[in-house]
């Protein structure tokens, strides 16, 4: 199909990945710890200490980049090689790596927009409590402090904490969980919320030219039939899954379904005297978010072609279920491009604040065919009609700054090894082999280079 969409002259075509997923080098040039680095992975996937080996592939990678034509690159920075404890110390090669990679992007005209926290803490900070312990809000503050201080020249983008939500809801998967019920996650949520407000009033303090963003996962809702129940049910998981994090983070605000929720399960956080305060000074200039499916909710349980082991129910305020009209990546996640297009009104019109997308792909079983090429055409179709729901939202009047898609190059997925690949460039590892790492540019590569070259506008 024709597409002659042209994008705003200087949306920002970038692609993301984060540290611990990419980089390796897990112990060297005095990086401390992280909790990702002590994970016993899952079974026939892979740990996090080689990953793509982007640590020393640095340049080479980045030329690639430039070469594909990105415009930025969206990546993170890891905690523990900035302070090895997580508290104290700074590591000079640590704040060294990540300013020649930012030098290195500018070199080629790539915006560096960069993740203060992906997933990573520092393992001393966890062994004290991590999240749940409030004295990391200062870490946080201090950690946030050295990257200002560090790249501030260089970097306009800040992004605080990547999928807070996930982390709170899914912390089983990324370890990150607390196993002390309901209360003490809705804590670190809280710790959380106040970290990422004091990064957000020093940045604005420290440098008053640079933009600041949350940066949570968001999903379109819908309910499950056309009773009022299940609206009901997807308006309680919206809440529970979406607001909360942004109506904090935007407004500094408690959403009140999740305070109602929450209080009836005698599960609200402790909220210090001057919290709330603190919440509302801490502003966001834009709002990221990182946009994969949409969900489906009900509010009793209701069988469904499609079930996923991470699917999340709270009874009596919303099952979430699959939905038949959806195609299905190879992972069990339902495609839904429309759905970025709703979910770019919806939090666009419950803000107002511009708006970036720092996420969006789909895990395939990439393999390498007879002629040394990788063809991902079903990658191509899924970022084509996601490219065209956000061109649409643009058109319905949202105001739309980039799109960073998932991922620049492949990575060590959260949970699934390598075996589940979301890149643009093919990392030539397996899970359980290593063999030369050498970087294949797919099919995907050469389109999305196009795409960006006509800002948007290609067959
Ligand atoms: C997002 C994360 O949830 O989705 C990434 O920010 C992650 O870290 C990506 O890799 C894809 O999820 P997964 O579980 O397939 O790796």
């Amino acid at each position: 199909k024709q597409q002659s969409n042209e994008f705003p002259k200087d949306f920002l075509w970038g692609a993301s990945t984060s540290a611990y997923q990419v980089e390796g080098a897990w112990n060297e040039d005095g990086k401390g710890k992280s909790t990702q680095d002590v994970l016993t992975p899952p079974p026939h996937t892979t740990d996090f200490k080689v990953t793509s080996d982007f640590y020393h592939h640095m340049k080479d990678d980045v030329k690639l980049m430039a070469e594909m034509g990105l415009k930025s690159y969206r990546f993170s920075v890891a905690w523990s090689r900035i302070i090895p404890a997580g508290r104290g110390k700074v590591n000079p090669k640590g704040v060294e790596f990540y300013s020649k990679l930012i030098d290195e992007l500018l070199k080629y005209d790539i915006e560096p927009i960069v993740t203060m926290f992906h997933f990573d803490l520092p393992l001393d900070l966890a062994q004290e409590g991590g999240w749940s312990n409030r004295s990391i809000v200062t870490d946080f503050k201090n950690y946030a402090k050295v990257l200002f201080e560090a790249y501030g020249d260089r970097v306009k983008y800040w992004l605080t904490i990547n999928e807070q939500n996930m982390m709170v809801l899914h912390g089983d998967l990324l370890g990150t969980a607390t196993t002390n019920g309901l209360k003490a996650t809705y804590q670190q949520n809280h710790h959380m919320l106040l970290a990422q407000a004091e990064a957000m009033i020093l940045c604005h303090q420290m440098l008053p030219h640079a933009k600041i963003a949350p940066a949570p996962n968001i999903v379109c809702v819908y309910p499950a039939s056309d009773k009022a129940e299940d609206n009901l049910a997807a308006s309680n998981w919206r809440s529970l899954r979406n607001w909360l994090y942004l109506d904090a983070g935007v407004k500094g605000t408690f959403n009140p379904v999740v305070y109602a929720y929450l209080k009836k399960r005698d599960a609200l956080p402790d909220i210090a005297d001057g919290d709330m305060e603190i919440l509302k000074a801490g502003r966001p200039d834009f709002i990221a978010f990182n946009y994969y499916n949409s969900s489906t909710a009900a509010l009793e349980p209701v069988a469904s072609k499609l079930m996923r082991d991470d699917f999340t129910a709270e009874k009596d305020f919303f099952y979430e279920v699959g939905n038949n009209n959806f195609d299905v990546s190879p992972f069990g996640v339902a495609i839904d491009p429309l759905g970025l297009r709703i979910t770019l009104r919806e939090i666009y019109d419950r803000y107002r604040l511009p708006l970036m997308v720092t996420e969006n792909g789909v895990g395939l079983k990439d393999t390498v065919d007879e002629n040394g090429e990788v063809d991902d055409q079903d990658r191509i179709d899924y970022y084509r009609q996601h490219v065209q729901a956000m061109h649409e939202a643009i058109e319905d009047g949202v105001e739309l700054l980039g799109y960073s898609p998932w991922s620049a190059l492949d990575l060590v997925s959260t949970h699934e090894g390598f075996r589940k690949r979301y890149g643009f460039i093919f990392i030539n590892r397996s899970d359980s082999d290593l063999k030369d790492l050498r970087r294949i540019p797919k099919k995907s590569f050469y389109w999305y280079q196009k795409l960006i070259k006509n800002n948007g506008g290609i067959t």
